[in-house]
Protein backbone atom coordinates (compact mmCIF):
# COMPACT_ATOMS: atom_id res chain seq x y z
CA UNK A 1 0.00 0.00 0.00
CA UNK A 2 1.39 3.50 -0.60
CA UNK A 3 0.55 5.21 2.02
CA UNK A 4 2.39 6.07 4.99
CA UNK A 5 -0.15 7.04 7.51
CA UNK A 6 -3.35 5.31 7.77
CA UNK A 7 -6.00 5.39 10.66
CA UNK A 8 -8.03 2.87 11.81
CA UNK A 9 -11.40 3.83 13.89
CA UNK A 10 -12.62 1.07 16.18
CA UNK A 11 -16.15 0.01 16.72
CA UNK A 12 -17.64 -2.06 19.43
CA UNK A 13 -15.05 -4.97 20.91
CA UNK A 14 -12.09 -2.59 19.38
CA UNK A 15 -11.47 0.80 21.65
CA UNK A 16 -7.57 0.29 21.98
CA UNK A 17 -5.42 -1.65 19.02
CA UNK A 18 -2.80 -3.25 21.26
CA UNK A 19 -0.81 -4.00 18.17
CA UNK A 20 1.42 -0.51 17.45
CA UNK A 21 3.39 0.91 20.12
CA UNK A 22 2.04 4.10 20.73
CA UNK A 23 4.47 7.28 20.41
CA UNK A 24 1.54 10.15 20.91
CA UNK A 25 -2.16 10.93 21.85
CA UNK A 26 -4.01 13.67 20.47
CA UNK A 27 -6.41 15.38 22.19
CA UNK A 28 -8.02 17.28 19.73
CA UNK A 29 -11.21 20.44 19.41
CA UNK A 30 -11.93 20.66 15.65
CA UNK A 31 -13.74 23.24 14.08
CA UNK A 32 -16.78 21.18 14.62
CA UNK A 33 -16.02 19.89 18.22
CA UNK A 34 -14.45 17.27 19.75
CA UNK A 35 -13.97 13.85 18.59
CA UNK A 36 -15.35 10.86 20.46
CA UNK A 37 -11.88 10.03 22.09
CA UNK A 38 -7.98 11.13 21.72
CA UNK A 39 -6.26 10.49 18.52
CA UNK A 40 -3.24 7.27 19.52
CA UNK A 41 -0.44 7.64 17.27
CA UNK A 42 1.78 4.76 17.06
CA UNK A 43 4.12 2.60 14.80
CA UNK A 44 2.98 -0.92 13.29
CA UNK A 45 4.00 -2.88 10.57
CA UNK A 46 6.28 -0.31 9.36
CA UNK A 47 3.82 2.46 9.10
CA UNK A 48 2.43 5.38 11.11
CA UNK A 49 -0.95 4.42 12.22
CA UNK A 50 -3.40 6.91 13.77
CA UNK A 51 -6.42 4.96 16.25
CA UNK A 52 -9.62 6.80 17.58
CA UNK A 53 -12.18 4.61 19.11
CA UNK A 54 -15.44 5.58 17.82
CA UNK A 55 -17.26 5.21 20.87
CA UNK A 56 -14.74 6.62 22.95
CA UNK A 57 -12.66 4.78 25.54
CA UNK A 58 -13.99 3.09 27.66
CA UNK A 59 -17.16 2.76 24.95
CA UNK A 60 -19.89 5.28 26.12
CA UNK A 61 -21.18 7.26 23.13
CA UNK A 62 -24.05 5.89 21.39
CA UNK A 63 -23.93 5.24 17.77
CA UNK A 64 -26.51 8.26 16.93
CA UNK A 65 -24.67 10.99 19.36
CA UNK A 66 -20.99 10.20 17.25
CA UNK A 67 -19.84 13.33 16.22
CA UNK A 68 -18.89 11.92 13.08
CA UNK A 69 -17.77 15.16 11.70
CA UNK A 70 -15.48 15.76 14.89
CA UNK A 71 -13.89 12.60 14.13
CA UNK A 72 -13.46 12.72 10.57
CA UNK A 73 -11.79 16.10 10.55
CA UNK A 74 -9.54 15.05 13.45
CA UNK A 75 -7.97 12.47 11.39
CA UNK A 76 -7.61 14.33 8.44
CA UNK A 77 -6.07 16.80 11.06
CA UNK A 78 -3.48 14.13 11.98
CA UNK A 79 -2.76 13.29 8.49
CA UNK A 80 -4.34 10.36 7.90
CA UNK A 81 -4.06 9.44 4.18
CA UNK A 82 -6.52 6.77 4.11
CA UNK A 83 -9.00 5.52 6.72
CA UNK A 84 -9.61 1.43 7.85
CA UNK A 85 -13.32 1.27 9.90
CA UNK A 86 -13.92 -1.70 11.90
CA UNK A 87 -17.53 -2.12 12.50
CA UNK A 88 -19.66 -5.19 14.87
CA UNK A 89 -22.91 -6.02 13.11
CA UNK A 90 -25.48 -8.62 12.21
CA UNK A 91 -25.28 -10.55 9.71
CA UNK A 92 -28.08 -11.09 7.41
CA UNK A 93 -26.41 -13.00 3.92
CA UNK A 94 -26.21 -16.93 5.15
CA UNK A 95 -22.42 -16.59 4.45
CA UNK A 96 -22.60 -13.81 7.21
CA UNK A 97 -22.75 -16.01 10.22
CA UNK A 98 -21.11 -14.98 13.82
CA UNK A 99 -17.68 -14.79 13.74
CA UNK A 100 -17.31 -13.94 10.17
CA UNK A 101 -15.47 -11.10 8.72
CA UNK A 102 -16.50 -9.17 5.71
CA UNK A 103 -15.12 -6.08 3.79
CA UNK A 104 -18.45 -4.47 2.27
CA UNK A 105 -18.74 -3.24 -1.32
CA UNK A 106 -21.69 -1.10 -0.67
CA UNK A 107 -23.98 0.68 1.91
CA UNK A 108 -27.76 1.71 2.25
CA UNK A 109 -28.41 4.54 4.78
CA UNK A 110 -31.48 4.22 6.91
CA UNK A 111 -29.54 6.58 9.18
CA UNK A 112 -31.45 10.05 10.64
CA UNK A 113 -30.64 13.17 12.17
CA UNK A 114 -27.09 13.05 12.24
CA UNK A 115 -24.93 15.65 11.12
CA UNK A 116 -24.20 13.91 7.40
CA UNK A 117 -22.13 16.54 5.45
CA UNK A 118 -19.49 18.96 5.82
CA UNK A 119 -21.05 20.29 2.79
CA UNK A 120 -23.62 22.07 4.51
CA UNK A 121 -23.82 25.32 3.12
CA UNK A 122 -22.82 26.51 6.71
CA UNK A 123 -19.11 24.66 7.80
CA UNK A 124 -18.41 24.69 3.46
CA UNK A 125 -20.51 25.45 0.86
CA UNK A 126 -22.87 22.92 -0.74
CA UNK A 127 -21.45 20.50 -3.14
CA UNK A 128 -22.72 16.88 -4.27
CA UNK A 129 -20.02 13.98 -4.23
CA UNK A 130 -20.11 11.13 -5.84
CA UNK A 131 -20.87 7.70 -3.72
CA UNK A 132 -21.25 5.16 -6.35
CA UNK A 133 -19.12 3.25 -4.56
CA UNK A 134 -18.77 4.45 -1.51
CA UNK A 135 -15.71 2.11 -0.32
CA UNK A 136 -12.39 2.64 -1.49
CA UNK A 137 -11.40 -0.33 -4.02
CA UNK A 138 -7.88 -0.43 -3.92
CA UNK A 139 -8.12 -0.62 -0.15
CA UNK A 140 -10.73 -2.80 0.14
CA UNK A 141 -8.62 -5.64 -2.40
CA UNK A 142 -5.55 -4.95 -0.18
CA UNK A 143 -7.87 -6.07 3.02
CA UNK A 144 -9.14 -9.26 0.85
CA UNK A 145 -5.53 -10.10 -0.46
CA UNK A 146 -3.74 -9.56 3.16
CA UNK A 147 -6.65 -11.79 4.32
CA UNK A 148 -5.18 -14.73 1.99
CA UNK A 149 -1.67 -13.87 3.24
CA UNK A 150 -2.76 -15.00 6.65
CA UNK A 151 -5.19 -17.59 5.14
CA UNK A 152 -8.37 -15.92 7.27
CA UNK A 153 -10.93 -16.31 5.73
CA UNK A 154 -13.15 -13.24 4.92
CA UNK A 155 -16.20 -12.28 2.54
CA UNK A 156 -15.09 -10.56 -0.08
CA UNK A 157 -18.67 -8.81 -1.07
CA UNK A 158 -21.60 -7.17 1.44
CA UNK A 159 -23.65 -4.53 1.26
CA UNK A 160 -24.03 -3.09 4.69
CA UNK A 161 -27.15 -1.51 6.19
CA UNK A 162 -26.91 1.61 8.21
CA UNK A 163 -29.61 1.66 10.98
CA UNK A 164 -30.02 4.27 13.33
CA UNK A 165 -30.02 2.25 16.82
CA UNK A 166 -28.88 1.61 19.56
CA UNK A 167 -31.59 -0.90 19.40
CA UNK A 168 -31.38 -3.54 17.59
CA UNK A 169 -33.44 -4.40 14.81
CA UNK A 170 -37.40 -6.01 14.60
CA UNK A 171 -37.62 -9.25 12.54
CA UNK A 172 -40.28 -7.17 9.71
CA UNK A 173 -37.22 -4.58 9.79
CA UNK A 174 -34.77 -7.28 8.77
CA UNK A 175 -36.76 -8.69 6.49
CA UNK A 176 -36.96 -5.41 4.62
CA UNK A 177 -33.63 -4.62 4.81
CA UNK A 178 -33.20 -8.04 2.93
CA UNK A 179 -35.73 -7.17 0.10
CA UNK A 180 -33.73 -4.15 0.15
CA UNK A 181 -30.55 -6.08 -0.89
CA UNK A 182 -28.84 -5.70 2.40
CA UNK A 183 -26.25 -8.81 3.86
CA UNK A 184 -24.96 -6.78 7.49
CA UNK A 185 -26.52 -4.87 9.58
CA UNK A 186 -24.80 -2.11 11.61
CA UNK A 187 -25.29 1.87 13.48
CA UNK A 188 -22.26 3.38 12.50
CA UNK A 189 -21.14 2.34 8.97
CA UNK A 190 -22.78 6.17 7.42
CA UNK A 191 -22.50 8.84 7.71
CA UNK A 192 -18.56 7.97 8.36
CA UNK A 193 -18.10 6.70 4.47
CA UNK A 194 -19.69 9.23 3.12
CA UNK A 195 -17.84 11.82 5.36
CA UNK A 196 -14.04 10.67 4.23
CA UNK A 197 -15.49 10.23 0.87
CA UNK A 198 -16.47 14.35 0.94
CA UNK A 199 -12.65 14.99 2.30
CA UNK A 200 -11.33 12.42 -0.37
CA UNK A 201 -9.79 9.90 2.17
CA UNK A 202 -9.93 6.44 0.42
CA UNK A 203 -12.05 4.53 3.40
CA UNK A 204 -12.86 0.95 3.56
CA UNK A 205 -14.56 -1.01 6.57
CA UNK A 206 -13.75 -4.40 8.07
CA UNK A 207 -16.94 -5.87 9.67
CA UNK A 208 -17.29 -8.21 12.44
CA UNK A 209 -20.18 -10.10 12.15
CA UNK A 210 -20.84 -10.47 16.37
CA UNK A 211 -24.89 -11.84 15.79
CA UNK A 212 -27.58 -13.24 13.18
CA UNK A 213 -29.98 -10.12 12.82
CA UNK A 214 -33.18 -10.36 14.58
CA UNK A 215 -35.27 -13.52 12.96
CA UNK A 216 -32.31 -15.09 11.69
CA UNK A 217 -31.40 -17.33 14.62
CA UNK A 218 -34.08 -18.89 16.82
CA UNK A 219 -34.89 -16.87 19.55
CA UNK A 220 -33.92 -13.15 20.88
CA UNK A 221 -30.39 -11.59 21.02
CA UNK A 222 -28.33 -11.48 23.58
CA UNK A 223 -25.43 -9.55 24.76
CA UNK A 224 -23.76 -12.27 25.91
CA UNK A 225 -23.58 -14.30 22.27
CA UNK A 226 -22.48 -11.00 20.89
CA UNK A 227 -19.44 -10.53 23.82
CA UNK A 228 -18.65 -14.03 23.20
CA UNK A 229 -17.86 -13.89 19.38
CA UNK A 230 -16.52 -9.83 19.85
CA UNK A 231 -13.13 -11.20 21.68
CA UNK A 232 -11.98 -13.76 19.49
CA UNK A 233 -13.21 -11.85 16.50
CA UNK A 234 -11.64 -8.63 16.93
CA UNK A 235 -8.56 -10.66 17.57
CA UNK A 236 -8.57 -11.83 13.97
CA UNK A 237 -9.38 -8.23 12.57
CA UNK A 238 -6.56 -7.07 14.60
CA UNK A 239 -4.40 -9.62 12.59
CA UNK A 240 -5.68 -8.88 9.51
CA UNK A 241 -5.32 -4.95 10.16
CA UNK A 242 -1.33 -6.09 11.14
CA UNK A 243 -1.17 -8.24 7.50
CA UNK A 244 -3.26 -4.99 5.72
CA UNK A 245 -0.60 -2.86 6.64
CA UNK A 246 2.46 -4.86 6.11
CA UNK A 247 1.15 -4.86 2.10
N1 LIG B 1 -28.13 -4.79 14.21
C1 LIG B 1 -27.59 -3.56 14.16
N2 LIG B 1 -26.36 -3.30 14.57
C2 LIG B 1 -25.63 -4.31 15.08
C3 LIG B 1 -26.15 -5.62 15.18
C4 LIG B 1 -27.47 -5.87 14.71
O1 LIG B 1 -27.99 -7.00 14.77
N3 LIG B 1 -25.18 -6.38 15.74
C5 LIG B 1 -24.11 -5.55 15.95
N4 LIG B 1 -24.39 -4.30 15.56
Amino acid sequence: MNFEKIAIIGGTGLTQLEGPEITASHDMNTALGKPSGAVQEGRWSDKTVLFLARHGHPHAVPPHKINYRANLLALQEQGAQAIIAVNAVGGIHPAMQSGAISVPHQVVDYTWGRESTFFDGEFRPLDHIDLTYPYDESLRQALISAAADITLPVCDFGVYAATQGPRLETIAEINRLEKDGCDLVGMTGMPEAALARELGIPYASVCLVVNPAAGKSEGEITMDEIRAVLSGGMQQVRDLLAATLKR
